[in-house]
């Protein structure tokens, strides 16, 4: 099957930029959100973003009209994905949100065409339970901010079939990038590492190290291109919380949060989204 048409369902930091590169790529793009402020909202930030690789000399200013004439918004879900071959969801990281998005999409969508979930956490495998596509069913999970992002973490369901993967390897090779596969377990590869590797972090905070001293020490001698602790202000504490809770089911206490983060989302200090986290903004 050749993808032509994506349908992308949640037009958030993430939905946007997956819109964005797949036009970019010569794709058609439905970009569906409940809002239609967030849909105006992702627009404009997407020719922000075009516009500052024309004035970079990256892209010719009539290739920027073509991109944009490629995205088509809107807040009807079944118009949305009635000719999308691939449907890629960005909507808010919840387990029965996502679940009953992809069980109304799949009635409406061809039979033929491929759901992709960009899940940070979230087992494929639940996501797509209640579809009637388990074979045609991937975890295509995009990096922030997506354009600049070379890697795409691809996750096969127990029951996504061989040519799903393909047509989905293929897909993100045609955006320029790079795909890792990981298996289906809460977390993946990329969450599953990094977020025990923030949750560590918060717990030296509890022990007495000064946050900026993590975030040197790891920068100049693990030559992290961020902190730990400014990556979890950047990423949202709820975020990354949320995140550990989700592995804890998956494999138990080694990923209970540290009880700092856990007060910091009770006390609203998010990060930078709230003006405070472990810096202020
Ligand atoms: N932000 C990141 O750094 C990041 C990185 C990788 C993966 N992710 C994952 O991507 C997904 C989206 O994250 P985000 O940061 O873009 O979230 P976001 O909060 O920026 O955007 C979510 C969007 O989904 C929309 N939405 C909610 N319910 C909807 C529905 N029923 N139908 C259509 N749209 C709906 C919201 O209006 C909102 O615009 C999550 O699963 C998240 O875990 C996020």
């Amino acid at each position: 099957m050749e993808i032509k048409n994506v349908a992308v369902i949640g037009a958030g930091a993430m939905g946007l930029g997956i819109a964005q590169v797949s036009a970019q790529a010569g794709y058609q793009v439905s970009l569906n959100d409940i809002s239609e402020n967030g849909l105006e909202k992702a627009l404009k930030a997407i020719t922000k973003s075009l516009d500052k690789s024309v004035e970079k000399g990256r892209l010719a200013a009539e290739s920027r009209d073509v991109i944009l004439g490629r995205i088509k918004t809107t807040t009807d879900l079944a118009e949305a994905v009635r000719d999308a071959d691939l449907v890629i969801e960005a909507v808010f990281e919840n387990l029965a949100l996502k679940q009953d998005v992809f069980k109304r999409i799949d009635q409406t969508a061809p039979q033929q065409a491929i759901f992709g979930s960009n899940t940070s956490t979230l087992p494929i495998a639940a996501i797509a339970a209640g579809t009637g596509r388990l074979d045609r069913f991937v975890g295509i999970h995009f990096m922030n901010p997506v354009p600049l992002m070379k890697g795409v973490e691809l996750i096969r369901g127990r029951h996504t079939s061989d040519e799903t993967l393909r047509i989905s390897l293929d897909f993100v090779k045609s955006l320029g990038k790079e795909t890792a596969i990981a298996v289906d377990y809460a977390g993946f590869i990329v969450s599953r590492v990094l977020d025990a590797m923030l949750n560590e972090a918060v717990k030296c905070v509890m022990d007495g190290n000064d946050p900026e001293e993590i975030d040197k020490a790891m920068k100049l001698c693990c030559n992290f291109p961020i902190g730990p602790l400014a990556l979890i202000d950047l990423v949202g504490a709820d975020i990354v919380l949320n995140g550990l809770e989700t592995m804890r089911g998956d494999f138990g206490d080694k990923y209970t949060p540290a009880p700092l983060l856990q007060q910091m989302v009770r006390g609203g200090d998010l990060g930078r989204k709230t003006g405070r986290g472990f810096y202020k903004y």
